[in-house]
């Protein structure tokens, strides 16, 4: 069962177990531990036999492409704990919540920053990878992203010059 719910309603319960899976895989990264992220506006969830089989977050941001303001759906900590890898779990739900990202939230594509080894996981799902510098913000100010973007059009791919993601990343 795929759930989707707004990030602030989580019961907290569930918000200590997905923070946990978070902590225990991105944790002990420097860059990870040195940078301040953005809040998710919305979690989704799979659920099997009552346990999370796999989640992703959603930050809702109108971010700068080139000259465009445009609305996208930031996604990041895609987690399936590790008895349930492999299976196709992250695959199908992301898949499967695309209309979330283009119909419901009205977003004209996803934004997702991540590291190289991931790329060709993404690539299936018809993600793609820009090239181009990419701003985020930080309280000391704005910088550059070091690591990869990558983008899901509902439609033609986009080749931009310069990415601003007009606040903290995900
Ligand atoms: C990446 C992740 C979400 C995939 O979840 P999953 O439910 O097992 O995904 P699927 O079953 O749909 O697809 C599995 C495929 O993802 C790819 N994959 C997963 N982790 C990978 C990694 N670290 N390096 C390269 N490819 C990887 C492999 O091709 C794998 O196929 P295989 O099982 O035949 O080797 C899961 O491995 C995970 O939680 N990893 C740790 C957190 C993470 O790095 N998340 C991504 C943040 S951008």
């Amino acid at each position: 069962m795929i759930q989707i719910k707004k990030y602030n309603e989580l019961d907290q319960s569930v918000k200590d177990q997905l923070d946990s899976f978070i902590d225990s895989e991105f944790g002990h990264i420097p860059i990870v531990r040195e940078t301040k992220w953005a809040t998710p506006d919305w979690t989704i969830i799979n659920f099997q036999d009552g346990a999370i089989a796999t989640f992703y977050n959603i930050v809702e941001r109108t971010i700068t492409i080139d000259n465009e303001v445009i609305k996208i759906g930031g996604v990041n900590n895609v987690i399936t704990p590790k008895e349930f890898r492999g299976k196709g779990y992250a695959s199908k739900t992301l898949k499967e919540t695309e209309d979330l990202l283009f119909e419901d939230l009205k977003c004209s594509l996803g934004v997702l920053l991540c590291a190289d080894e991931l790329i060709p996981f993404y690539q299936r799902l018809n993600w793609y990878k820009v090239d181009c510098p990419i701003y985020f913000e930080q309280p000391d100010g704005e910088k550059l992203w070091r690591a990869n973007a990558m983008l899901l059009s509902k439609g033609d791919k986009l080749s931009p010059q310069i990415i601003k993601l007009n606040g903290l990343p995900w």
